[in-house]
């Protein structure tokens, strides 16, 4: 069993590291265990030659849709967000949206930098940023809607729709439009890298 992982590894390594950008085929899932490698593999075919998300650069389902890879910041430690399904990253109008290390985005959520002009629907706004803090979790069928940050710890009921910022975090959000529900208590082991102790919870 060791010898044949081995010779599929020699195999999937150096075709993936063609297919993708090396600096996202690294961290914890690719060390010490194969899940990245999986679906680095399953992505190669897809991607690249299924022509599903072929610009992207990392590895994500084919079921996810990704607009403006060279506008969508993460750490390589949350490609699992990726393998995801229904997620929509809508920024080709502009705008960057950024995920904080140890967050987690649930299947169905939108997240989007731009509307369309209300008067002229061919048309777009000025794109806005989304900015999603650390360790936060997006449920399923979210919407965040362009402009939005959301600090830290920052958890979104399933099916809430985002629309004003929460920048302070450490809050659920629920509901449409969303709105605080519980405020959290600040967790130690929690990856909030940068962020100020001291600073007071959300309103
Ligand atoms: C946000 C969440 C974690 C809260 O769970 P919880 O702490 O057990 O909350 P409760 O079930 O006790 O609900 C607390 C209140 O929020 C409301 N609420 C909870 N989730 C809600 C939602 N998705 N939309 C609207 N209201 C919601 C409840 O009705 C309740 O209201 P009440 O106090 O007026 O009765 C959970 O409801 C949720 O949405 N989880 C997301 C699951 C998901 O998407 N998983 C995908 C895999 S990543």
């Amino acid at each position: 069993m060791g010898l044949l992982r081995n010779i599929q590894l020699a195999i999937i390594r150096p075709a993936c590291r063609m297919a993708f950008d090396g600096r996202y085929l690294q961290g914890r899932w690719f060390e010490g265990r194969d899940t990245g490698w999986k679906w680095a593999w399953r992505s190669l075919w897809q991607q690249k030659f299924g022509g599903q998300n072929r610009s992207v650069p990392w590895p994500v389902s084919t079921q996810t849709k990704i607009t403006a890879p060279e506008r969508l910041e993460f750490h390589p430690d949350d490609l699992n967000n990726f393998q995801s399904f229904g997620q929509y990253y809508n920024n080709n109008n502009g705008g960057w949206i950024r995920i904080g290390r140890g967050s987690y985005i649930g299947p169905n959520v939108g997240i989007i930098t731009s509307n369309h002009t209300l008067y002229d629907l061919d048309e777009h706004d000025p794109p806005q940023d989304v900015t999603i803090g650390e360790s936060c979790w997006i449920g399923m069928n979210a919407v965040i809607l362009p402009g939005v940050t959301l600090g830290p710890h920052t958890v979104v009921a399933a099916g809430s729709v985002v629309g004003r910022s929460y920048p302070k975090g450490h809050v659920v959000l629920v509901g449409n439009p969303a709105r605080v529900s519980v405020k959290l208590e600040r967790h130690p082991d929690l990856q909030t890298e940068g962020v100020d102790a001291s600073q007071p919870a959300a309103d």
